[in-house]
Protein backbone atom coordinates (compact mmCIF):
# COMPACT_ATOMS: atom_id res chain seq x y z
CA UNK A 1 0.00 0.00 0.00
CA UNK A 2 1.21 3.78 -0.62
CA UNK A 3 0.64 6.34 1.47
CA UNK A 4 1.19 9.94 0.06
CA UNK A 5 1.57 12.81 2.68
CA UNK A 6 0.53 16.25 1.43
CA UNK A 7 2.02 19.38 2.64
CA UNK A 8 -0.45 19.63 5.51
CA UNK A 9 0.28 16.05 6.36
CA UNK A 10 -2.61 14.20 5.47
CA UNK A 11 -1.55 10.75 4.01
CA UNK A 12 -4.42 9.77 1.78
CA UNK A 13 -4.18 6.05 -0.94
CA UNK A 14 -4.45 6.62 -4.87
CA UNK A 15 -7.80 5.66 -6.95
CA UNK A 16 -8.00 6.04 -10.35
CA UNK A 17 -11.44 6.30 -11.40
CA UNK A 18 -12.86 6.15 -15.35
CA UNK A 19 -15.60 7.38 -16.43
CA UNK A 20 -15.54 9.15 -13.09
CA UNK A 21 -17.39 12.84 -13.83
CA UNK A 22 -20.91 12.10 -13.92
CA UNK A 23 -23.33 8.42 -13.20
CA UNK A 24 -21.99 5.62 -11.35
CA UNK A 25 -18.44 6.57 -11.75
CA UNK A 26 -18.68 10.19 -10.05
CA UNK A 27 -20.93 8.79 -7.32
CA UNK A 28 -18.37 5.99 -6.26
CA UNK A 29 -15.67 8.65 -6.47
CA UNK A 30 -17.24 10.83 -3.92
CA UNK A 31 -18.06 7.56 -1.88
CA UNK A 32 -13.87 7.67 -2.03
CA UNK A 33 -13.29 11.16 -1.42
CA UNK A 34 -15.88 11.18 2.01
CA UNK A 35 -13.11 8.15 2.86
CA UNK A 36 -10.27 9.68 2.41
CA UNK A 37 -8.71 8.53 -1.17
CA UNK A 38 -7.19 11.11 -3.65
CA UNK A 39 -9.29 10.25 -6.39
CA UNK A 40 -8.01 10.33 -10.18
CA UNK A 41 -11.24 11.16 -12.34
CA UNK A 42 -10.70 10.76 -16.21
CA UNK A 43 -13.13 11.41 -18.71
CA UNK A 44 -13.79 13.53 -22.06
CA UNK A 45 -15.09 16.56 -21.27
CA UNK A 46 -13.34 19.57 -19.62
CA UNK A 47 -15.91 21.33 -17.95
CA UNK A 48 -17.70 18.35 -16.41
CA UNK A 49 -14.34 16.91 -15.50
CA UNK A 50 -13.86 20.61 -13.52
CA UNK A 51 -17.50 20.29 -12.05
CA UNK A 52 -16.41 16.66 -10.71
CA UNK A 53 -13.02 17.53 -9.20
CA UNK A 54 -15.31 20.70 -7.20
CA UNK A 55 -17.56 17.60 -5.93
CA UNK A 56 -15.16 15.56 -5.16
CA UNK A 57 -13.09 18.53 -2.90
CA UNK A 58 -15.93 19.08 -0.98
CA UNK A 59 -16.77 15.65 -0.45
CA UNK A 60 -13.23 15.41 1.27
CA UNK A 61 -13.08 18.18 2.62
CA UNK A 62 -9.56 18.91 1.24
CA UNK A 63 -8.29 19.04 -2.45
CA UNK A 64 -8.69 15.26 -3.07
CA UNK A 65 -9.70 15.35 -7.24
CA UNK A 66 -8.02 15.57 -10.06
CA UNK A 67 -9.03 15.30 -13.95
CA UNK A 68 -7.35 13.67 -16.28
CA UNK A 69 -8.94 14.15 -19.86
CA UNK A 70 -9.40 10.95 -21.98
CA UNK A 71 -11.85 9.20 -24.48
CA UNK A 72 -11.44 5.81 -23.24
CA UNK A 73 -13.50 4.35 -26.37
CA UNK A 74 -10.29 5.03 -28.38
CA UNK A 75 -7.59 2.03 -27.20
CA UNK A 76 -4.67 4.55 -28.30
CA UNK A 77 -5.91 7.27 -26.03
CA UNK A 78 -6.38 4.61 -23.11
CA UNK A 79 -3.07 3.34 -23.48
CA UNK A 80 -1.09 6.92 -23.43
CA UNK A 81 -3.17 6.95 -20.48
CA UNK A 82 -1.81 4.03 -19.01
CA UNK A 83 1.26 4.89 -19.61
CA UNK A 84 0.98 8.30 -17.96
CA UNK A 85 -0.55 7.29 -14.93
CA UNK A 86 1.61 4.40 -14.82
CA UNK A 87 4.92 6.66 -14.89
CA UNK A 88 3.14 8.83 -11.30
CA UNK A 89 4.17 5.63 -9.50
CA UNK A 90 2.26 3.16 -7.70
CA UNK A 91 -1.64 3.07 -7.84
CA UNK A 92 -3.74 1.75 -4.40
CA UNK A 93 -6.73 1.28 -6.39
CA UNK A 94 -8.37 1.21 -10.03
CA UNK A 95 -12.04 0.92 -10.55
CA UNK A 96 -12.39 0.30 -14.49
CA UNK A 97 -16.06 2.06 -14.45
CA UNK A 98 -16.40 3.19 -18.05
CA UNK A 99 -18.97 1.54 -20.13
CA UNK A 100 -22.06 1.85 -22.14
CA UNK A 101 -24.95 0.60 -24.17
CA UNK A 102 -26.91 2.14 -26.99
CA UNK A 103 -29.19 1.34 -29.29
CA UNK A 104 -27.63 1.53 -32.58
CA UNK A 105 -24.64 0.37 -33.94
CA UNK A 106 -21.34 2.26 -33.38
CA UNK A 107 -17.65 1.83 -33.74
CA UNK A 108 -14.98 3.61 -31.81
CA UNK A 109 -11.87 5.09 -33.58
CA UNK A 110 -9.99 1.86 -34.55
CA UNK A 111 -13.57 0.47 -36.24
CA UNK A 112 -14.40 -1.64 -33.58
CA UNK A 113 -17.62 -2.00 -32.51
CA UNK A 114 -18.51 0.56 -29.44
CA UNK A 115 -20.05 -1.45 -26.69
CA UNK A 116 -17.06 -3.93 -26.78
CA UNK A 117 -14.30 -1.36 -27.06
CA UNK A 118 -15.82 0.76 -24.04
CA UNK A 119 -16.89 -2.38 -21.78
CA UNK A 120 -13.94 -4.78 -22.67
CA UNK A 121 -11.21 -3.65 -24.55
CA UNK A 122 -10.41 -0.20 -23.18
CA UNK A 123 -10.68 -1.53 -19.31
CA UNK A 124 -8.07 -4.58 -20.78
CA UNK A 125 -5.56 -1.94 -22.40
CA UNK A 126 -5.41 0.78 -19.12
CA UNK A 127 -5.04 -2.59 -16.74
CA UNK A 128 -2.12 -4.03 -18.59
CA UNK A 129 -0.40 -0.91 -18.65
CA UNK A 130 -0.90 -0.21 -14.86
CA UNK A 131 -0.39 -3.49 -13.77
CA UNK A 132 3.32 -2.66 -12.15
CA UNK A 133 1.61 0.33 -10.66
CA UNK A 134 -0.94 -1.76 -9.30
CA UNK A 135 1.58 -3.90 -7.97
CA UNK A 136 4.01 -1.60 -6.54
CA UNK A 137 1.07 -0.22 -4.31
CA UNK A 138 0.20 -3.85 -2.88
CA UNK A 139 -1.81 -4.46 -1.45
CA UNK A 140 -4.26 -3.02 -4.03
CA UNK A 141 -7.30 -3.40 -5.54
CA UNK A 142 -8.63 -3.60 -9.19
CA UNK A 143 -12.93 -3.03 -9.56
CA UNK A 144 -14.37 -3.66 -13.03
CA UNK A 145 -17.91 -2.40 -13.33
CA UNK A 146 -20.03 -5.53 -14.71
CA UNK A 147 -23.83 -5.97 -15.67
CA UNK A 148 -26.37 -7.70 -15.10
CA UNK A 149 -27.21 -7.78 -19.00
CA UNK A 150 -24.66 -10.70 -18.93
CA UNK A 151 -27.35 -12.99 -18.58
CA UNK A 152 -28.51 -11.63 -22.21
CA UNK A 153 -25.23 -12.15 -23.78
CA UNK A 154 -24.93 -14.46 -26.67
CA UNK A 155 -21.75 -16.72 -25.25
CA UNK A 156 -20.00 -17.03 -28.81
CA UNK A 157 -16.63 -15.42 -29.30
CA UNK A 158 -15.95 -17.06 -32.69
CA UNK A 159 -16.57 -13.50 -34.69
CA UNK A 160 -15.65 -10.28 -33.77
CA UNK A 161 -19.71 -9.21 -33.19
CA UNK A 162 -21.91 -11.63 -32.30
CA UNK A 163 -24.39 -13.85 -35.29
CA UNK A 164 -27.48 -11.74 -36.18
CA UNK A 165 -29.33 -8.52 -35.52
CA UNK A 166 -27.71 -5.84 -33.13
CA UNK A 167 -29.41 -5.59 -29.88
CA UNK A 168 -27.90 -3.28 -27.75
CA UNK A 169 -28.11 -5.09 -24.16
CA UNK A 170 -27.13 -9.03 -25.84
CA UNK A 171 -23.85 -6.59 -27.60
CA UNK A 172 -23.05 -4.94 -24.29
CA UNK A 173 -23.85 -8.19 -21.95
CA UNK A 174 -21.19 -10.19 -24.13
CA UNK A 175 -18.77 -7.45 -23.74
CA UNK A 176 -19.47 -7.42 -20.29
CA UNK A 177 -19.28 -11.35 -19.56
CA UNK A 178 -16.21 -10.95 -21.76
CA UNK A 179 -14.59 -8.49 -19.38
CA UNK A 180 -15.78 -10.66 -16.53
CA UNK A 181 -13.73 -13.67 -17.60
CA UNK A 182 -11.18 -11.44 -17.80
CA UNK A 183 -11.32 -10.39 -14.53
CA UNK A 184 -11.87 -13.74 -12.94
CA UNK A 185 -8.39 -15.03 -14.59
CA UNK A 186 -6.75 -11.93 -13.78
CA UNK A 187 -7.64 -12.79 -10.44
CA UNK A 188 -5.36 -15.83 -10.48
CA UNK A 189 -2.62 -14.12 -12.28
CA UNK A 190 -2.06 -11.35 -9.48
CA UNK A 191 -2.67 -12.75 -5.82
CA UNK A 192 0.85 -13.82 -6.16
CA UNK A 193 1.53 -9.62 -6.60
CA UNK A 194 -1.17 -8.62 -4.04
CA UNK A 195 -3.54 -6.97 -6.21
CA UNK A 196 -7.12 -7.96 -5.70
CA UNK A 197 -9.23 -8.27 -8.98
CA UNK A 198 -13.39 -8.26 -8.30
CA UNK A 199 -16.49 -7.63 -10.13
CA UNK A 200 -19.34 -4.93 -9.09
CA UNK A 201 -22.23 -5.19 -10.47
CA UNK A 202 -23.53 -1.72 -9.28
CA UNK A 203 -27.66 -2.52 -10.43
CA UNK A 204 -30.06 -0.30 -12.77
CA UNK A 205 -29.62 3.43 -12.22
CA UNK A 206 -30.94 6.56 -13.62
CA UNK A 207 -27.84 7.67 -15.72
CA UNK A 208 -27.58 9.51 -18.66
CA UNK A 209 -26.20 6.37 -20.73
CA UNK A 210 -29.33 5.13 -19.33
CA UNK A 211 -32.07 7.68 -20.20
CA UNK A 212 -30.76 7.28 -24.05
CA UNK A 213 -32.23 3.74 -24.14
CA UNK A 214 -35.53 2.67 -26.00
CA UNK A 215 -36.79 -0.53 -26.48
CA UNK A 216 -34.52 -1.31 -29.30
CA UNK A 217 -31.48 -2.02 -27.27
CA UNK A 218 -33.40 -5.40 -26.29
CA UNK A 219 -33.74 -8.73 -28.48
CA UNK A 220 -37.73 -9.41 -29.47
CA UNK A 221 -37.57 -12.11 -26.62
CA UNK A 222 -36.95 -9.82 -23.97
CA UNK A 223 -39.50 -6.78 -25.35
CA UNK A 224 -42.63 -8.00 -23.04
CA UNK A 225 -40.39 -6.71 -19.92
CA UNK A 226 -39.42 -3.39 -21.33
CA UNK A 227 -41.33 -1.89 -18.46
CA UNK A 228 -40.04 -3.79 -15.87
CA UNK A 229 -36.15 -2.54 -16.80
CA UNK A 230 -37.23 0.83 -17.10
CA UNK A 231 -38.45 1.18 -14.18
CA UNK A 232 -34.98 -0.30 -12.75
CA UNK A 233 -32.95 2.50 -14.71
CA UNK A 234 -35.00 5.14 -12.74
CA UNK A 235 -33.28 4.19 -9.63
CA UNK A 236 -31.23 6.86 -7.89
CA UNK A 237 -27.62 7.09 -9.54
CA UNK A 238 -26.34 7.46 -5.43
CA UNK A 239 -27.33 4.10 -4.84
CA UNK A 240 -25.36 2.33 -7.61
CA UNK A 241 -22.59 2.75 -6.08
CA UNK A 242 -22.85 0.91 -3.21
CA UNK A 243 -21.10 -1.95 -4.93
CA UNK A 244 -18.13 -0.48 -6.49
CA UNK A 245 -17.71 1.21 -3.24
CA UNK A 246 -17.68 -1.64 -1.45
CA UNK A 247 -15.69 -3.32 -3.65
CA UNK A 248 -12.89 -1.19 -3.38
CA UNK A 249 -12.91 -0.33 0.36
CA UNK A 250 -14.58 -2.73 1.99
CA UNK A 251 -12.19 -4.43 4.97
CA UNK A 252 -13.65 -7.83 4.83
CA UNK A 253 -12.52 -8.50 1.41
CA UNK A 254 -9.13 -7.86 2.81
CA UNK A 255 -7.14 -10.75 1.05
CA UNK A 256 -9.89 -12.05 -1.29
CA UNK A 257 -10.02 -12.04 -5.22
CA UNK A 258 -11.67 -13.34 -7.80
CA UNK A 259 -15.29 -12.36 -6.70
CA UNK A 260 -18.15 -10.38 -8.23
CA UNK A 261 -19.86 -7.54 -5.05
CA UNK A 262 -23.10 -7.07 -6.43
CA UNK A 263 -25.45 -4.00 -6.07
CA UNK A 264 -26.03 -4.59 -2.32
CA UNK A 265 -22.41 -4.26 -1.19
CA UNK A 266 -21.94 -7.70 -0.74
CA UNK A 267 -20.45 -11.24 -2.32
CA UNK A 268 -23.39 -12.46 -5.02
CA UNK A 269 -22.24 -15.33 -7.14
CA UNK A 270 -24.61 -15.10 -10.10
CA UNK A 271 -22.58 -13.97 -12.78
CA UNK A 272 -20.20 -16.35 -11.96
CA UNK A 273 -21.79 -18.88 -13.38
CA UNK A 274 -22.03 -17.72 -16.27
CA UNK A 275 -18.19 -18.04 -16.60
CA UNK A 276 -16.48 -21.31 -17.57
CA UNK A 277 -12.85 -22.62 -18.46
CA UNK A 278 -13.75 -22.80 -22.14
CA UNK A 279 -15.42 -19.82 -22.28
CA UNK A 280 -12.80 -17.92 -20.97
CA UNK A 281 -10.69 -19.95 -23.24
CA UNK A 282 -12.40 -18.30 -25.77
CA UNK A 283 -12.39 -15.01 -24.78
CA UNK A 284 -8.75 -15.14 -24.44
CA UNK A 285 -8.58 -15.79 -28.16
CA UNK A 286 -10.95 -13.33 -29.13
CA UNK A 287 -9.45 -10.69 -27.39
CA UNK A 288 -5.78 -11.22 -28.54
CA UNK A 289 -7.66 -11.03 -32.23
CA UNK A 290 -9.35 -8.32 -31.27
CA UNK A 291 -6.12 -6.58 -30.28
CA UNK A 292 -4.46 -7.49 -33.40
CA UNK A 293 -6.54 -6.18 -35.46
CA UNK A 294 -6.98 -2.76 -33.69
CA UNK A 295 -2.86 -2.88 -34.51
CA UNK A 296 -0.51 -1.80 -31.53
CA UNK A 297 -2.16 2.01 -31.23
CA UNK A 298 0.66 4.48 -31.83
N1 LIG B 1 -26.74 2.76 -15.45
C1 LIG B 1 -27.09 1.50 -15.31
O1 LIG B 1 -28.28 1.17 -15.21
C2 LIG B 1 -26.03 0.42 -15.27
C3 LIG B 1 -26.43 -0.91 -14.99
C4 LIG B 1 -25.45 -1.90 -14.94
C5 LIG B 1 -24.12 -1.59 -15.15
N2 LIG B 1 -23.78 -0.28 -15.42
C6 LIG B 1 -22.35 0.00 -15.66
O2 LIG B 1 -21.92 1.05 -14.82
C7 LIG B 1 -20.86 1.79 -15.45
C8 LIG B 1 -21.19 3.27 -15.43
O3 LIG B 1 -22.40 3.44 -16.14
P1 LIG B 1 -23.22 4.80 -16.15
O4 LIG B 1 -24.61 4.40 -16.49
O5 LIG B 1 -22.91 5.58 -14.92
O6 LIG B 1 -22.57 5.48 -17.46
P2 LIG B 1 -22.66 7.00 -17.97
O7 LIG B 1 -23.95 7.61 -17.60
O8 LIG B 1 -22.33 6.95 -19.44
O9 LIG B 1 -21.44 7.67 -17.24
C9 LIG B 1 -21.14 8.97 -17.47
C10 LIG B 1 -19.65 9.14 -17.29
O10 LIG B 1 -18.95 8.42 -18.32
C11 LIG B 1 -18.03 9.30 -18.96
N3 LIG B 1 -17.78 8.78 -20.30
C12 LIG B 1 -18.70 8.40 -21.22
N4 LIG B 1 -18.09 7.99 -22.34
C13 LIG B 1 -16.74 8.10 -22.12
C14 LIG B 1 -15.60 7.84 -22.92
N5 LIG B 1 -15.70 7.42 -24.18
N6 LIG B 1 -14.38 8.08 -22.39
C15 LIG B 1 -14.26 8.55 -21.12
N7 LIG B 1 -15.32 8.79 -20.33
C16 LIG B 1 -16.55 8.59 -20.82
C17 LIG B 1 -18.78 10.63 -18.89
O11 LIG B 1 -17.96 11.75 -19.08
P3 LIG B 1 -17.73 12.46 -20.51
O12 LIG B 1 -19.06 12.41 -21.22
O13 LIG B 1 -17.24 13.82 -20.19
O14 LIG B 1 -16.68 11.62 -21.18
C18 LIG B 1 -19.25 10.58 -17.45
O15 LIG B 1 -18.17 10.81 -16.57
C19 LIG B 1 -20.73 1.19 -16.86
O16 LIG B 1 -19.69 0.26 -16.88
C20 LIG B 1 -22.06 0.51 -17.07
O17 LIG B 1 -21.98 -0.57 -18.00
C21 LIG B 1 -24.69 0.72 -15.48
Amino acid sequence: MTEHVSKTGHTSKKAVVTAGTGGIGLETALGLARQGWDVTLVARDEGRGEAAVARVDEAAGRRAGRFVRADLSSLAETRRLGERLAGEGGLDLLVNNVGGMWTDRRENPEGIEASIALNHLSPYVLTEELLDALAAAAPSRIVNVTSSAIAAAQTVFEEAEPPGPHYGLAVTGRAKLAHLAYTLELAGRLEPRGVAVLAADPGAAATDNAAQMTIDILPPALRPHWEQIQQGVSAPVVAAATGPLAAATDPALEGRTGLVVGPAGTVDDTLLAFVTPELTESVRTWTAKLMATAGRPS
